[in-house]
């Protein structure tokens, strides 16, 4: 028997000497101290011994199992060093290496004038709202007086969700006007940007979705030179004082009178083109159309519990991405779609 304790002993040390990872350490303290181990089997056996060899037997297993614990556990911490240092070796970072650069965005163009505009009118005093852009036909067309068959509302211009023509994308900002005055006594100034989408081509003035952004003042004696005044005050904030705009009578269902208000083109200067070529911004014009407006008409306002004999008012609804243009001097609609930020870094 001692001279299998003594093999089981020198076997085992050479074994753990040898042994080069966690694993293989591992098996080899089952293989030797394990329950099913060599060094257990063995001690099974001192029973059969007689009673003076037993103690100095005893001894000996007790020293063999001691001594091979003891290099077990320093073969193990060995092996950890070694992954330590393979792991510190493979992981170095060099910290003298350039940082990445973090790069900045910023607003969008459209929403840096966009921006501006709603700065100035709330220093005139409105109250900024959103509305729905999936919108019912009776907000977008009935209450403002667009009667049924108004090409509007035919199908080739408008997008329906439904067969009965009941539920529509917003074609215009305008049914905020009728969601506001439903909601609030005049006197009242309300200002209402947002997306509207007509089936419209996209070329460098059009786009099938665009931004509006409806303006409405009701109050006692509110005139069409509240209209004017209220109007080139905003042109002259965003495009300087010597700004060229233009009022020309045009006609709405919902306001009455009505106008349109164009501002001089940037790119040909009101001239319609530019070396011999006609101007691709205002397609010859020489003047860009940024908006419509009025003096809200008597059946809107009555549509909206108002009476029109004590209140009056008008509205306008201003092409925010055409406004965009003449601010930044953008000749083509379609860039500020594209969002390349070649283009978005101009800004
Ligand atoms: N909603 C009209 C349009 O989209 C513009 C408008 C707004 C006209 C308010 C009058 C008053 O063309």
């Amino acid at each position: 028997m001692k001279e299998q304790l003594e093999r089981i002993r020198q076997e085992a040390l050479e074994m753990l000497d040898a042994a080069t990872d966690a694993q293989a350490l591992e098996n080899l303290r089952v293989k030797y101290l394990g329950k099913k181990g060599e060094l257990t089997a063995v001690l099974k056996l001192m029973g059969k011994l007689s009673a003076e060899e037993r103690p100095i037997m005893g001894q000996l297993a007790n020293t063999v199992r001691a001594d091979i614990e003891q290099k077990l556990a320093e073969a193990k911490a060995q092996v950890e060093a070694k992954a330590l240092e393979a792991r510190l070796l493979a992981e170095t970072e060099d910290v003298t290496i350039p940082g990445v650069p973090v790069v900045m965005g910023h607003q969008h163009p459209m929403n840096m004038v966009l921006q501006e505009i709603k700065d100035i009118f709330v220093g005139m005093g409105y109250q900024v709202v959103d509305g729905p852009e999936v919108e019912l036909a009776s907000y977008n067309f009935t209450r403002l007086n667009i009667e049924e068959g108004h090409p509007s509302r035919d199908r080739s211009d408008t997008f329906y969700f439904d067969d009965k023509d009941e539920v529509l994308l917003r074609t215009q900002t305008s049914p905020m006007q009728i969601r506001y005055m439903e909601t609030h006594t005049p006197p009242l100034c309300m200002l209402a940007p947002g997306r509207v989408f007509r089936k419209d081509e996209a070329d460098a003035t059009h786009s099938p979705m665009f931004h509006q952004i409806e303006g409405l003042v009701v109050a006692e004696d509110i005139t069409m030179g509240d209209l004017k005044g209220a109007l080139i005050t905003i042109m002259q904030k965003i495009y300087g004082h010597d700004a060229q705009v233009r009022f020309r009578p045009h006609h709405f269902p919902f306001t009455e009178p009505s106008c349109e208000m164009d501002m001089q083109c940037h790119k040909c200067h009101g001239e319609g083109e530019v070396d011999g070529q006609i101007c691709s911004t205002c397609h010859g014009e020489g003047w860009i159309e940024l908006l419509g407006a009025g003096m809200v008409h008597p059946e809107v306002l009555r549509n909206c519990g108002i009476d029109p004999e004590k209140y009056s008012g008008f509205a306008f609804g201003i092409g925010l991405e055409r406004t965009a243009m003449g601010r930044l001097k953008i000749n083509d609609l379609r860039l500020i779609f594209d969002n390349d930020v070649r283009f978005l870094n101009q800004f």
